[in-house]
This record gives C-alpha cells, structure tokens and sequence, in this order.
C-alpha cells in the first residue's frame, strides 16, 4: 500500500515504502514463513486490504491494513474478528502507533486490552515515537 497519509498513520513501515524489488522480497520472505498466517480482505469481490500474523520474541503478533479508499466501514474490525479463530495461541499481541487512533480502536473493539508502550525508530515519520501494545489474552 503506497498511500503516504497511511504510510504516516501506520509509522512503523519499511525504510522506502516506494522501493518495489524489497516490498516483493519482503513479502517473499512472509510468505515462505511457516509462522505468518495471511488473509487478504475481499468485500464484494474487490480487494480491499490485508490482515495477517507472525511471530515475534515468542508473542504471536496481528496486524491489518485497509486501502485508504475503504476505511471507515467497519472492514479492519470485521476482518480481525473473522481473523482471530485462526490464531491459536494466546496472548496475542497488536501494537500500534501512540496516535494511530483507528488501529488503537480497532484493536479494543475486537477485545485487546492495552497493556503496555515502548519507543521505537518510525521510518514513516523520521523519528522515534512511542508505540501502544495490546493484548489479547
Ligand atoms: C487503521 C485501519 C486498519 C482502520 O481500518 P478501518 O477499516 O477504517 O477500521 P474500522 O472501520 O473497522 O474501525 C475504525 C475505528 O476507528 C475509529 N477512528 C477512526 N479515526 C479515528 C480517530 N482519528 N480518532 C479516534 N477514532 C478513530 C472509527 O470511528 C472506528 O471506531 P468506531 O467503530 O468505534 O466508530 C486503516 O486506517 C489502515 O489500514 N490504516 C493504514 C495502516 C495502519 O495503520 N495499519 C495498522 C498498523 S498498527
């Protein structure tokens, strides 16, 4: 997803979202781990995002993105509830950025309760910022 207003939202991206030989060895690499579970989110046979897990240091980790053109129509929710059965462990984890209020919100309202907040480098916005964890137990 190229949109640089979600690049900006979703802050923790790739260090040159515009670079497409590593997008597709990036998502070569995700698609070759045994670990990712992947769904692509189709709503009336249109492709509107994707929702997808891996792991990591031992915690099984969700996250979502729904093209900027569908936002706003319950999609990233409805996904991660349909989503969540197919994961087995427990906790599961969501971490988003500290103003990203519609992941924060998706998250709550598929029943992940914010546990905790860290700092990491943002490649979207040029600096360290604080990120919000979730959990689901
Ligand atoms: C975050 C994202 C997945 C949300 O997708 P979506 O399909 O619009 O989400 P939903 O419609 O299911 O729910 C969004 C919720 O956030 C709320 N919301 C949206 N913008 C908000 C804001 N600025 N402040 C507070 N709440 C906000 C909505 O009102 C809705 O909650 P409600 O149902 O209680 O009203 C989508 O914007 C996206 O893909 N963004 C770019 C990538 C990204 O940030 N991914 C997550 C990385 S952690």
């Amino acid at each position: 997803m190229q949109d640089s207003e979600q690049q900006l939202q979703a802050a923790f991206v790739s260090e040159d979202p515009s670079d497409h030989a590593a997008h597709v060895a990036h998502w070569q690499k995700i698609l070759s781990n045994p670990e990712v579970i992947n769904r692509t989110i189709v709503v009336d046979d249109v492709v509107v995002g994707n929702v997808g897990s891996w792991v990591m240091e031992g915690v099984r980790q969700i996250t979502y993105w729904i093209g900027s053109d569908y936002c706003g129509n319950g999609y990233a929710t409805a996904a991660v509830l349909k989503f969540l059965p197919l994961i087995l462990e427990r906790p599961v984890e969501g971490r988003c950025a500290f103003d990203n209020y519609a992941s924060a919100r998706v998250l709550e309202k598929a029943g992940f309760l914010k546990v905790g907040t860290d700092r990491y480098f943002a490649n979207a916005r040029g600096e360290e910022i604080e990120e919000l964890i979730f959990q689901l137990p």
